[in-house]
């Protein structure tokens, strides 16, 4: 099934290990860290995020991977808030227009599938004054480099539970209807968190 990756999930945390240490785990702490009222995560992998999260009412996290939902379970019982988790997509979001206050996506737009439609649900679901708050994959605006992530990107996908590191995910945002109000790039890499919101 395209959704399960028992393999890429049973190695996430030690793939992500040594990021973690170099400053992932710091930046996710300032992105999740700054998450107010009712809160969706989107793509929660194995929980990764959940230490990180102030004292917000609820976190609701989807993944459509059993695999990934069954770690990220374990974390939910030592965050400090309560956790709920559904399995769903992000291109169908099973909640009512103007849910949320925050929108958390880390490192998970690379992945979905339809990546313009999942947006256009982060969108919907936000209620009008709430804001996504996102640590993504971006495409560099350097031609050569785009051009360098384009020929990694099959290689990439096929080794990391679908991944494309080479999207242009501020476009995807803006195109969705979202205002995206500031970025900030992550240690020269082709990383960068920000905040939008409902335009
Ligand atoms: C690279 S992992 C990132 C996990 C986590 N957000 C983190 O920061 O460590 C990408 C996650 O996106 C999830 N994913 C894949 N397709 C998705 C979709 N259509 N909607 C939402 N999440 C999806 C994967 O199952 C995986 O857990």
């Amino acid at each position: 099934m395209g959704w399960e990756h028992p393999v890429f999930a049973r190695l996430y945390d030690l793939y992500m290990l040594p990021q973690e240490l170099w400053g992932v785990r710091a930046r996710r702490r300032r992105v999740v860290g700054s998450a107010a009222g009712l809160t969706l995560e989107l793509g929660v992998g194995t929980g990764l995020n959940f230490p990180f999260y102030g004292p917000v009412p609820c976190v609701v996290g989807i993944d459509p991977d059993p695999h990934m939902l069954d770690r990220a379970r374990r974390r939910a019982g030592e965050a400090r808030v309560p956790i709920r988790l559904v399995r769903a997509c992000g291109e169908h979001l099973p909640f009512a227009n103007g849910t949320f206050d925050t929108v958390i996506s880390t490192l998970v737009f690379a992945t979905i599938p339809d990546a313009e439609a999942a947006a256009r649900e982060v969108r919907r679901v936000l209620k009008r004054d709430g804001t996504l708050r996102f640590f993504e994959h971006f495409r560099s605006e350097q031609p050569v480099l785009a051009r360098l992530q384009d020929l990694v990107a099959p290689a990439w996908k096929r080794v990391l539970g679908g991944c494309e590191p080479n999207r242009d995910v501020v476009g995807i945002f803006r195109r969705a209807g979202l205002q995206v109000l500031e970025t900030v790039k992550f240690r020269g890499t082709f990383l960068l968190s920000g905040v939008a919101k409902p335009r």
